[in-house]
């Protein structure tokens, strides 16, 4: 059978790829699966580029787990989706817990930004610059930066990470852009108002965790096009399909038509550039952890067998 990635260029995207996570480096069955190129051409780190992993205390920073993953990367011949540098969850607390001013957590975005950027230039295709700006019903997320900046942070965001590695593509990454409503009318809304502002903004991710049987094509498929109107990319950037626990053999079937049909949406649109999944097989997934009573959401199973939604991928390429 296809492997992914090949399937993925072969039908002209610039990859298929996964998440992983560093303590998942130890068990070599997964990693010779994770290392195949032809299987996945791309990978992001699940948490090691994080806030809270990359600068636990203020200016102290600790590359270690973000370079494991990007050296990875670099000896297997994959690039790099870097993940994320501004996001209201997996802060550390000095940043949740101090109360700035403007002027000072200006300065601590920029300091953030531009040295884990400039630490990882040249290395990466793309920065979640932002991560999840919003509520479901399209208003700004309130946390430490919009309270303190309102929506100026992303702006000092996105300027600081351009300035520190001019060829790294920014996104803002978001959930349930999948569906038509108010969540993705703000985020057009703001990705007009970046370009009107002339701030740097290349592309949106559209996280993609999905609920067994909730994929609506035609409302991904909008969205998408609504984007790519604005002059950005988009891409499928955490795509994974829980199931209710257990998982029937008609689950199954329903999830490769599930992840054929996501697949086949970022086919209609050229300016969706890739698929990453996050992480390949349900032995890794955060699913059973964060929904209780779901998983199975992965295209291989826990004993990293592919699973009928791996050839759902196939055909959706
Ligand atoms: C998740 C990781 O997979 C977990 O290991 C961690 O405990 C919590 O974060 N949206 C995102 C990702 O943008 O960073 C999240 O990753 C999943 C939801």
């Amino acid at each position: 059978t296809v492997a992914l990635n090949v399937a993925a260029k072969a039908a002209g995207k610039l990859y298929f790829g996964t998440a992983t996570d560093n303590p998942e480096l130890t068990n070599t069955a997964y990693v010779t699966i994770l290392n195949n190129t032809a299987m996945f051409g791309q990978l992001t780190p699940g948490n090691s580029m994080k806030w809270d992993a990359i600068e636990p205390e203020q200016n102290v920073f600790d590359f270690t787990g973000g370079d494991q993953i990007a050296d990875l990367a670099e000896q297997t011949g994959k690039i790099i989706r870097g993940h994320n540098l501004v996001w209201y969850s997996q802060l550390p607390s000095w940043v949740t817990d101090t109360t700035w001013t403007a002027e000072t957590l200006t300065s601590v975005i920029q300091t953030h930004v531009t040295t884990e950027v400039s630490h990882y230039a040249g290395k990466i295709y793309a920065w979640d610059v932002i991560n999840e700006p919003f509520n479901d019903d399209g208003t700004f997320r309130t946390d430490v930066f919009y309270d303190t900046l309102n929506s100026t942070y992303i702006n000092i965001a996105l300027t600081a990470a351009r300035a520190a590695d001019p060829d790294a593509k920014l996104y803002i990454n978001e959930y349930n852009l999948e569906y038509t409503g108010a969540k993705i009318d703000a985020m057009v809304q703001l990705v007009t108002d970046l370009k009107a502002s002339g701030t740097p903004i290349d592309g949106i991710g559209i996280e993609s965790h999905y609920i067994l049987g909730d994929v609506s094509a035609s409302e991904l498929q909008t969205n998408m096009e609504a984007l790519t109107a604005l002059g950005v990319e988009v891409a499928i950037t955490e795509l994974d399909v829980r199931i209710d626990l257990p998982a029937t053999d008609a689950d199954l079937e329903q999830q490769k038509s599930d992840y054929e049909t996501v697949v086949g949406v970022c086919m209609a649109v050229s300016g969706c550039v890739g698929v990453t999944i996050w992480d390949y097989t349900d032995y890794y997934s955060w699913i059973p952890a964060t929904f209780p009573g779901y998983g199975a959401a992965c295209p291989w199973d826990e004993n990293l067998v592919p699973k009928p939604a791996y050839d759902g991928i196939v055909l959706g390429f």
